[in-house]
């Protein structure tokens, strides 16, 4: 690996050369990248155990039990606790849906979990109280008279958000707010069991809703993709396929089907320690703050990919009609929490500078459309946020090791190599040994795709883990 003083010159040659780089387009830009990534890489060599690929993308959240009752397409698997040999007290910093924290419970073991997101940890801990046989016969019966509880209440408040009216039916809307009164009256009464019903509700609503989470956000069901373009789909015709002629029942009955399936698994709560896991809401920047004299036997976490996802935008029918923000202000304030992956990230200007990155950032294309929106910027903030992290883990957990899952980007005709830049910082950040395992190839979007030809192998999804 080059020395800081190298990199600092090779950034200013860089920079001169950066017009010439791309115009040529260019056999001694590809030379560049090639060098500027073998340089990077030399001292963590990459192992390659392609059998973590299931866990590390992990399929089984919209299908195990108890995991299935909030779909997550971010998950990892909790079979990563055998695979990577976790143990004693675990800790997930970055904990989603309570991933962990369940297969911690179902494995016999004890874990903490922080999110920055209310409703994922709202989620995990719905996941993790086990409730009474007594409080699950109350739910049953809920549940068989769902419709008659319902048509006793007014709806709830129509969110602020703008598209509040546009992501259901009105029908559906009307069922959507009067349910979620009819709950909020069961939850002010006996909160686990309002809790149980509000997670169904919850869950239910993109299904019973006029949109879906895709990429980087919602798409509504109106649309149809045809050649890359969106066509609107006829009035009328799309609802009638969707939901039936009897649109109430629909949401109703979506409600219920939840239900039915939350109370299947909650027999799973019979075996396992399910009162040693403990969910908190916050940020993993401020992990001091949050676990102050807590130490752990292990580490995992994923942390947001630096792509530019934002997983507010994904989630925002469920946060505003769930209750969980309020106003822009309440949602804006979760943004900038947020670990800089995304571009509605707080931009702070802070230390440390890493060099190796700037190299990276200094032959991007200036031209493209992601150096314009602020790709740089945002790609610094992400690596100091990761510093600021590990040191952080480096400290809750001295004796054990920390294992990170995170994929690599490419930005501007550049590879991103997150996995080898997250060992180097990770080694800056106090840990003595980084090891890398490449768990999975992950494909360049089609816009870098020409641009990177060659390079694809570097496109990748490992588990980066620190001693
Ligand atoms: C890749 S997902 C993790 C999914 C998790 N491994 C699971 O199986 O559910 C990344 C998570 O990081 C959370 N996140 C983003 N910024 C955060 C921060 N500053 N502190 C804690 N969590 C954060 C997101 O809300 C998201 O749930």
């Amino acid at each position: 690996m080059k020395s800081s003083s190298a990199y600092r010159k090779a950034i200013i040659s860089d920079q001169q050369e950066n017009i010439k780089f791309f115009s040529d387009s260019s056999l001694v830009g590809r030379n560049k990248l090639k060098a500027l990534l073998d340089d990077l890489q030399s001292p963590f060599p990459i192992e390659q155990d392609y059998d973590l690929a299931p866990f590390v993308h992990w399929k089984g959240n919209s299908s195990s039990k108890i995991h299935r009752w909030l779909r997550y397409r971010e998950a990892y698997s909790p079979e990563l606790i055998d695979k990577l040999n976790l143990e004693g007290r675990i800790l997930d910093p970055f904990s989603g849906c309570g991933s962990i924290m369940v297969g911690a419970a179902q494995r016999g073991l004890s874990s903490t979990g922080v999110d920055i997101n209310p409703l994922s940890t709202f989620s995990t801990k719905v996941k993790l109280t086990k409730l009474k046989n007594t409080e699950i016969d109350q739910i049953k019966k809920i549940r068989s008279d769902l419709k008659a509880i319902i048509g006793k209440h007014n709806p709830s408040r129509l969110p602020d958000l703008s598209i509040s009216e546009k992501v259901f039916e009105p029908e559906i809307l009307n069922v959507v707010l009067k349910s979620k009164s009819a709950i909020e009256a069961i939850r002010a009464d006996n909160p686990t069991i309002g809790d149980f019903l509000h997670l169904a509700w919850l869950e239910s609503l993109e299904k019973v809703g006029s949109y879906f989470k895709e990429g980087n956000g919602i798409k509504y069901r109106n649309k149809q993709r045809s050649k890359g373009k969106y066509k609107d789909k006829k009035d009328g015709e799309w609802q009638l396929q969707r939901f039936g002629s009897d649109q109430a029942s629909f949401a109703i009955n979506c409600i219920k089907s939840q239900l039915d399936i939350m109370i299947e698994d909650t027999s799973d709560w019979k075996y396992g320690t399910w009162s040693k896991q403990k969910v908190l809401s916050g940020s993993a920047l401020k992990l001091d703050k949050l676990l102050p004299n807590k130490k752990y036997d292990s580490i995992i976490f994923s942390p947001p990919y630096a792509n530019r996802f934002d997983y507010f935008e994904a989630f925002k029918v469920e946060l505003w009609f769930g209750g969980f923000v309020d106003s822009y202000d309440d949602l804006n304030k979760l943004r900038k929490q947020s670990l800089r992956s995304h571009l509605a990230a707080e931009y702070r200007k802070n230390n440390p500078v890493f060099e190796e990155l700037e190299s990276l950032i200094n032959i991007m294309d200036r031209t493209a459309s992601s150096w314009r929106m602020g790709v740089p910027d945002l790609l610094r903030g992400y690596f100091q946020d990761m510093h600021t992290v590990l040191k952080h883990c480096r400290k809750l957990a001295p004796n054990g090791r920390t294992h990170v899952v995170v994929g690599n980007s490419a930005f501007a005709g550049v590879i991103i190599p997150t996995d080898v830049l997250t060992a180097m910082i990770g080694i800056r950040s106090g840990f003595s040994k980084a090891k890398i395992i490449e768990s999975r190839h992950l494909t360049v979007s089609p816009q870098q795709r020409a641009l990177l030809t060659g390079f694809e192998g570097h496109m990748r999804e490992s588990v980066v883990i620190f001693e």
